[in-house]
């Protein structure tokens, strides 16, 4: 089959360069974005008189049947044809003839797939953040059956201060809202076109890019073609979030990984979402949220992919970058496989109350909030903390907890303390107590929880 490019060389292509070259097997996905693309830049093509007005309509029409054929499977992949652009751009010159081969009239394959791949990242964000606002909203939804719970909260996975649950499930909606923050912010720069900057240097036709641009939807048109006929940096702030999405989500399932355990017991999976063992009948294994642990690896590895790919690249196109798809899709695939899930184990999650509750008061979860008490009473912080300290070691050696030790033996530890410290002890008490904006207690809980609420019917 000749080549597009073939007019100057004099001998066919070695097979195994095809094969070597071919990017068909993966960028075939790029086709609806590259038909989109190639149809402003008919339109654009007719506005500035470089094609006519029936060139234009055939060229568009054709293309629509050459969408749908692809989408309906019917196009066969040909190595020799090496990518999606040229698959479409042959099959419209089979039909077309001239007027097919007028098409790439004013571009390059350079711009037309850094234009795919912007149309494409850009769709792709729009359908995260759907996916994100899913996953905030269970978690949100789950806070109305939750609004009691309290659980313990830990640094170093050690008991530390006791925490409304709804505050654990907010502070996973305030991680994807960066997330989602962040995904926003990489369409602003994902939003300019690259189309027409043509191989490296622009042309000397008279196209008008800003007008392809307002077709595509674009805010914007880019102001160098040497940098953006070669820039992926959309591509690495879209894939790095994206791994930092997979951090999160990696964060999440180990705590909850964790909390299903017999040693913890805080918590039931939904047994759609749990699998058995083929030689021990008990088994209920936490697989699918050890996936998207473990999958996690493959998103942060594409970041990272990205990155080495364009380290030491000269200016501008190099075939190198061919490889950047691999990365955006495995990361896009993976992370969107995960947060389809998600939303599912997040609402159908039990919480085991009858053990939560029964070793709520282990731990000395009302230690801090003790101290506290004894600032608000004039006593310097290190001197009180140390106060505190001392009643802890005393209640381990009479394996006792604080809210149990006698009024008499407290106020030997220090004198400022009062028959109405019995309000600051115990787990329950101590959410009561905790207020500061943002912290785990009842009263602020419930306040983050109304505005979230609102948030996410907004959004
Ligand atoms: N298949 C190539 C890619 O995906 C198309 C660009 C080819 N450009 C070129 N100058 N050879 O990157």
């Amino acid at each position: 089959m000749a080549k597009a490019w073939g007019g100057a060389f004099s001998q066919a292509t070695d097979p195994r360069v095809e094969k070597f070259t071919e990017s068909i097997s993966f960028d075939a996905r790029l086709a609806e974005v590259d038909i989109r693309g190639s149809q402003a830049h008919a339109r654009m093509l007719a506005e500035v008189g470089l094609i006519s007005a029936a060139e234009r309509d055939a060229i568009i029409t054709t293309l629509d049947e050459i969408g749908s054929e692809i989408s309906q499977g019917k196009m066969a992949w040909k190595i020799e044809l090496e990518d999606i652009h040229m698959h479409i751009e042959s099959a419209l010159i089979v039909r077309l003839g001239d007027t097919g081969r007028k098409l790439h009239t004013g571009r390059s394959r350079n711009d037309q797939v850094a234009t795919d791949l912007k149309l494409w990242v850009r769709g792709a964000i729009d359908e995260l953040d759907e996916l994100l606002a899913d996953v905030q909203r269970a978690f949100v939804g789950r806070s109305d059956a939750d609004q009691d719970v309290v659980l313990p909260g830990y640094t170093h996975l050690q008991r530390a201060q006791p925490v409304m649950a709804v505050h654990y499930w907010l502070a996973y909606c305030e991680k994807f809202a960066r997330d989602r923050e962040r995904l926003a912010d990489c369409r602003k720069r994902v939003n300019i076109s690259p189309l027409g900057a043509a191989a490296l240097a622009g042309s000397s036709l008279p196209i008008d890019r800003h007008l392809s641009a307002k077709l595509l939807g674009f805010d914007g048109v880019a102001a160098n073609s040497l940098d953006v006929s070669s820039d992926r940096d959309f591509e690495i702030e879209f894939v790095s979030t994206l791994a930092l999405i997979a951090a999160h989500l990696s964060t999440w399932a180990e705590e909850w990984i964790l909390w299903c355990t017999t040693e913890f017991s805080y918590l039931k999976l939904p047994h759609a979402y749990t699998t058995g063992s083929s030689i021990m009948p008990q088994k209920r294994n936490p697989d699918v949220l050890e996936l998207i642990r473990g999958k996690s690896a493959r998103v942060i590895a594409s970041a990272q992919q990205l990155f080495l790919l364009v380290k030491g690249l000269p200016m501008a196109y190099n075939r190198d970058l061919q490889e950047d798809k691999l990365a955006l899709f495995a990361a896009f695939d993976t992370i969107k496989s995960c947060l389809e899930l998600a939303p599912s184990i997040v609402a159908g999650a039990q919480l085991q109350l009858d053990k939560i509750n029964a070793r709520l008061e282990e731990g000395f979860l009302d230690a801090t909030t003790l101290m506290e008490y004894l600032i608000l009473r004039g006593v310097p912080m290190r001197t009180g903390h140390e106060v505190v300290g001392k009643l802890v070691a005393l209640c381990e050696s009479r394996k006792c907890k604080l809210a149990e030790v006698p009024l008499s033996d407290l106020q030997q530890a220090c004198d400022k303390i009062t028959a109405d410290v019995s309000q600051v002890l115990g787990t329950h008490n101590v959410v009561a107590a905790l207020k500061s904006y943002g912290s785990g207690g009842r009263g602020p809980v419930l306040e983050r929880l109304t505005e979230w609420q609102q948030r996410l019917e907004a959004n």
